[in-house]
Order: structure tokens, then sequence, then C-alpha cells
């Protein structure tokens, strides 16, 4: 009754007295036509709202025929590319547009939408983990060439139960490595024993492509494991955490860095982003020189290595139009006040390094089972008071609200992430719970 009053649309009442059953619905009576007016008119005042509403009025004739083209194309593959209805015998076949996205992957890249999203220019990637953008097989194949890689696993590979409880540690050594044929994947090997990364790969049941697809379970999130919705938040948090270990060990050697620096700039540029803010907790300097087997204690060259590889990349033709890296410095949440507050000093003194290259900080990790960032509001304010002090500006770039939870501390944090400020919110998926911080938000962003 009051959206017809909105509208304007005098509301109907239908007379007790009828008695009679006659006729045939009308297509025409003027109470239908009424309906689809009063229809239409909803439809239109509702997109006025919509937050889209201002670009869409504004597009240029070309983006308005750029966009009827592209969403005719998406309509033609919902209704002839991916709508396959199971066979009667098997639901686990059936597909359709918008299936959970490891299961529709691969059928994602054989679209004709897939090739025009892929070359739209994309401008910025804003959210992303170092360890979590290798492009893993690559990086793998790389090391599997480099001389003096090692691979050490923290129990014997010898059943299905071991592969999943083990823990690789990948690393560089300069010194020949007494022969011992056992490897990784052998009943006697000794836990921790470094063995040589081809050895372990040769040697693997499957060989070399079986020894990628067991590093590649070690490095992401099975498609069939991140579907298991009755593990619940924490166990798969600690399976993606999981990830995190052997990723970073695979990223330390200098010369495999830069390969995969350049790979990675490729790949961006390949998928038309010229900009990217990577959050790295690495960026606490861990490199170990080519040649050497030792972390370099100078936590300068993380650094160093980075600006070198992008300005490389930029003097490439591939990387003409690349505008360049920043990084966001990110703590674990679990962190206690000392171990924050000892990051945050060796965070101000890169920031004085490297002002160009170091943008902002964050807190990372799962939300629900670190510090929430009321508590962390102590270093939080001191670490703003020492960027006055300094003549430095450091912006923080929190995630924050990353749950389902209504009212409990990960989704409280939202009001935190708002109050410091935060220049952008990771995640925020609790924030349509709250009005008045999706409002102060907008017009704080303003500033
Ligand atoms: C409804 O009206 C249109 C023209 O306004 C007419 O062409 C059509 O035949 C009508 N349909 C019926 C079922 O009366
Ligand atoms: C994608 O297209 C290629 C080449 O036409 C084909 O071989 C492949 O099976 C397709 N993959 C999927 C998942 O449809
Ligand atoms: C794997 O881990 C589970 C749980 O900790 C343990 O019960 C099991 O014995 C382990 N198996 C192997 C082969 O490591
Ligand atoms: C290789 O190492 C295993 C234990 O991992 C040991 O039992 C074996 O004797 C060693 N072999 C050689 C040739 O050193
Ligand atoms: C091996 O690495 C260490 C430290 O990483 C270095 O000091 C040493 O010179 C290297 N040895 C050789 C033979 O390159
Ligand atoms: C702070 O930095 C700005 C520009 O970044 C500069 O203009 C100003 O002089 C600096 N102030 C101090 C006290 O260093
Ligand atoms: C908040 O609630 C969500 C949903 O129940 C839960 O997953 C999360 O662990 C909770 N966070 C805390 C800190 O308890
Ligand atoms: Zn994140």
């Amino acid at each position: 009754m009051r959206l017809l009053s909105i509208l304007g649309v005098a509301t109907l009442s239908l007379s007790a007295s009828a008695a009679l059953v006659e006729g045939e619905p009308d297509v025409n009576s003027t109470l239908v036509q009424q309906h689809l007016r009063d229809r239409q008119k909803l439809i239109t005042l509702e997109k006025t709202h919509r937050q889209d509403h201002l670009f869409r009025q504004n597009l240029s004739p070309t983006a308005r025929e750029a966009d009827k083209i592209v969403e005719a194309i998406r309509q033609y593959e919902i209704d002839n590319y991916w709508r396959i209805p199971a066979p009667p015998q098997d639901a686990e076949e059936e597909q359709f547009a918008g299936e959970m996205f490891p299961r529709a992957r691969d059928r994602i890249a054989n679209t004709t939408l897939w090739q025009v999203v892929r070359r739209m220019p994309k401008g910025s990637l804003l959210h992303a983990h170092l360890s979590a953008m290798l492009p893993y097989e690559k990086v793998v194949r790389t090391i599997l060439d480099t001389e003096g890689m090692v691979i050490s696993a923290s129990q014997p590979i010898d059943s299905e139960e071991a592969r999943f409880n083990a823990s690789i540690t990948f690393a560089h050594v300069n010194t020949t490595l007494p022969t011992n044929e056992t490897s990784i994947s052998d009943s006697h090997y000794v836990p921790d024993t470094q063995v040589p990364i081809k050895q372990a790969a040769d040697s693997f049941p499957g060989g070399v492509e079986g020894f990628l697809d067991f590093i590649k379970e070690k490095t992401t999130v099975p498609p069939e494991e991140s579907q298991r919705h009755e593990l619940g938040v924490d166990e798969v948090w600690r399976r993606f955490q999981a990830c995190f270990g052997p990723a970073d060990t695979l990223i330390q050697y200098e010369p495999v860095v830069r390969v995969f620096y350049k790979q990675l700039f490729t790949d961006l540029v390949n998928d038309g982003i010229n900009w990217v803010e990577i959050r790295s907790g690495g960026s606490s300097g861990k490199l170990v020189h080519d040649g050497d087997e030792d972390i370099d204690p100078d936590l300068d060259v993380w650094w160093d290595v980075l600006l070198d590889e992008v300005n490389k990349f930029k003097a490439t033709e591939k990387g003409q139009n690349f505008w360049g890296v920043r990084v966001i410095w990110s703590d674990a949440r679990g962190k206690d006040r000392a171990k924050i507050t000892r990051s945050m000093k060796i965070a101000l003194e890169r920031k004085q390094k490297f002002p160009e290259l170091f943008s902002g900080y964050d807190l990372v990790a799962q939300e629900d089972l670190g510090r929430p960032l009321s508590d962390l509001a102590p270093e939080l304010v001191w670490f703003r008071e020492q960027t006055e002090k300094l003549n430095l500006t450091i912006p923080y770039f929190f995630h924050a609200g990353e749950t389902l939870g209504d009212g409990n501390s990960t989704d409280n944090n939202l009001f935190d992430a708002v109050l410091f400020n935060s220049r952008r919110i990771g995640h925020g998926f609790s924030l349509y719970k709250h009005p008045n911080l999706i409002h102060w938000k907008v017009s704080l962003s303003g500033i």
C-alpha cells in the first residue's frame, strides 16, 4: 500500500458483494494495463537508488552500445553455453551460469564473454597478497631448472594421509648434498632432510607431473576442498593458511624471485591491469642472493629487487604502459603488542627509505581468530603519531568485517576501520548491516 502511494497510484478495493463468476481474464483491461505501468514505474524508481545509477546515466553512446552488445553475448552464453541440464541419473553433471567458481573455471575460459572481459582495461588491482599471487606452476617449473634448489618435507610422503599431513619447504643450497637416493616420497625418508628438487620430482609417484600436482595441492586450496562448506570457516582458513608457508619459501631465492616478478607483471598486463598494490608480510625481508644459501639480513634487498624488476619491466615493450607497483605492509593480526610494534618500527624505516614503493599498512590472516582492531588501537594510534612526527603518509587499508557475524568482534572491526580512516576496507562484506558506516565511509573517502 505504501509503495503504491509513493508512486501516486490509487489503491484498489475489491467489492465484497460480487457473487457471479463470469468472463475471462482480459489482457487489455484497464487494471491490467495500470498494473503493468505501475510495475515499470517501480522498476525505474528503484534503478535511481542503485549505486551505479549516476555512472549509467553518464555512459557515452559508444559505451551504451558496447554494454548492449556485451549484455547480448552474456545472455546468449547463459542460454546456449552454460545451461546443460543434468542427465536424470547424475545431478552432479548439471551445468549452469553462476555455478561454483572452481567447477566453472575451465569453462569460463572458453567463453566469448571472457575474451571481452580479459581485454577490458581494469586499471588497478588493489587487493592481492604476494604469496597468493603465484603463478605456482610457472614458479615450480622455474625452480626445477634452478641449480641448487632443494625441498624438504615434515614426514615421508608415502601414503595419501601422509601426503595430506606433510608440510614442505623449499630452499637454495650452494654446497653439493651428500648423495642419497632416498627422496621425500620414500618411506625411509628422514623428516626435514633436504633433497635436490630435480631428484624429488623425478622419483615422485607420477614423475614430474605428479610432483607438480603435489606442489599445487600444497600451495593452493584444491577445488574439491574449497567447496566443502561443511568443514566450516575455521578449517577452510587452516587449509588456506597452510599454503602460505611453502609459497613463501618458493619466493626467497633471488633469481627465482626475479623470474616470478617478471611473470607476475606480464600476467597482470595481459589481464589489462596497469597498477597493483601488493600486500606482503615477506616485505620484512627474506632474500637469498644468487649463489648463496643464507638470508641476507639487509632489509633493503627485498625492496631493491622489487624496484629493480618493476623498472626493468617498465622498460620493456610489454611494460611500457604499466604504471607500477606499491606495497601494503601487512602484519599478521594474531601477533602480540611487542611484535606488532617491532614490525611497525621496521615499516616506518622502510617508508622513509622507499617512499614511492611503500603504500600503507594492513593487518592480515583470519579476522575471527586474530586480535580485534579495538584491541590493536594502542599500536594503531601510536603508529599514526609516529607517521605524523616523521612527516610520512601511511594510510591504513584494513581487512574488516569479513564475517557473517552480527555484532561480534569481527563485525565490529568495521567501526574501528572507519574511525581509523581506513582508505579502503578489505572484504567488508558485513558492511551492509551498518548503514551509518556506509554513509560515513562514503563521505570520508572524499577527503
Ligand atoms: C488489445 O488491444 C490491442 C490494441 O490496443 C489489440 O490489437 C488487441 O487485439 C487487443 N487484444 C484483445 C485480446 O482484445
Ligand atoms: C575449451 O575449448 C577447447 C578448445 O575448443 C576444448 O578442447 C576444451 O575441451 C574446452 N574446455 C571446456 C572446459 O569446455
Ligand atoms: C595425519 O594426521 C592425523 C591428524 O593429526 C593423524 O591422526 C594421522 O595419524 C596422520 N597420519 C599420517 C600418516 O601422518
Ligand atoms: C640414505 O638415507 C637413509 C635415511 O634417510 C639411510 O637409511 C640410508 O642409509 C642413506 N643411504 C646412503 C647411501 O647414505
Ligand atoms: C654459500 O652461501 C654463503 C651464504 O649464503 C656464502 O657466504 C658463500 O660464499 C657461498 N659459497 C659459495 C661457494 O658460493
Ligand atoms: C613534510 O613534507 C612535505 C611534503 O611532503 C613538505 O612540504 C614539508 O616541508 C615537510 N615538513 C617537515 C616538517 O619536514
Ligand atoms: C562472528 O560470527 C561469525 C558467524 O557466526 C563467526 O564465524 C565468527 O567466528 C565470529 N567471530 C568471533 C570473533 O567470534
Ligand atoms: Zn586479503
